[in-house]
């Protein structure tokens, strides 16, 4: 059985659950974050222990002050439980972003929960948040050019070691909630050769039967080629 090793959700679909349930949007992003640890939980199970989650981007902040509000609020409010699920479960957290923006009790939580989980060997979770992917090639160049390196040295792996995700592997399987069609500005180069489901369920709703789809549909794709 050909497994992938490392799986990128892109997280979509929070709002419309929740409008789906006649409830306010802010309850749609608590359901995702607390879909979070299930689905790593199903990958692991799978054998997959790279995960990378797509919860937030750099382009959200241009959302309705009270939406950003209430996603930060979330992650106040149920980022330190994700963090001693995770912790439990011997799974390393880390974070793939900018730090820029970030309210400052906010990244608190995200460095607490790195700083707490960083020698677990388990898995990784990889939290896309406050990301984007042109930056991150753009932040990639500005800081190969401080370093003043020769363009002859410039390969494709040296040029990955400036990336965010540093040194997960690439992605091979991309799976995206929310039945859109589109990258998002999601880890281009990471998933240059991956391999893509898109489900038209909402990213709280994402479960064991679609990870199982999506593991089946790359195993019979990599048969295939
Ligand atoms: C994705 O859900 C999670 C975030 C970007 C925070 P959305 O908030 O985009 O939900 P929809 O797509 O509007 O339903
Ligand atoms: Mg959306």
């Amino acid at each position: 059985m050909i497994i992938p090793k490392h799986i990128a959700f892109i997280c979509d679909g929070n709002g419309r659950w929740a409008n789906a349930r006649g409830l306010d949007r802010s309850q749609g992003h608590i359901a995702g974050i607390l879909n979070i640890p299930k689905v790593l939980e199903i990958c692991i199970k799978y054998n997959v222990n790279i995960i990378s989650c797509y919860i937030w981007s750099t382009e959200n902040w241009g959302r309705s002050k009270s939406e950003v509000t209430n996603l930060m609020n979330a992650i106040k409010t149920y980022g330190p439980g994700l963090a001693d699920t995770l912790h439990k479960r011997n799974v390393r957290l880390i974070h793939s972003g900018s730090s820029e923006n970030i309210p400052i009790d906010v990244l608190k939580v995200i460095n607490d929960a790195i700083e707490m989980t960083k020698s677990n060997t388990q898995g990784i979770l990889n939290l896309l948040f406050n990301y984007g992917s042109r930056a991150e090639i753009v932040e990639a160049v500005k800081k190969i050019c401080k370093d003043k390196i020769e363009p002859r040295d410039i390969t494709l792996p040296f040029f990955e070691k400036y990336l965010y995700t540093y040194p997960l592997p690439k992605v091979d399987l991309l799976i995206r909630s929310g039945q859109e069609y589109r990258f998002s500005n999601f880890m281009l180069w990471q998933c240059a050769f991956a391999e893509i489901f898109v489900s038209n369920k909402y990213w709280p709703d994402i479960d064991k039967g679609d990870i199982y789809k999506a593991i089946f549909n790359y195993q019979e794709s990599k048969v295939k080629s």
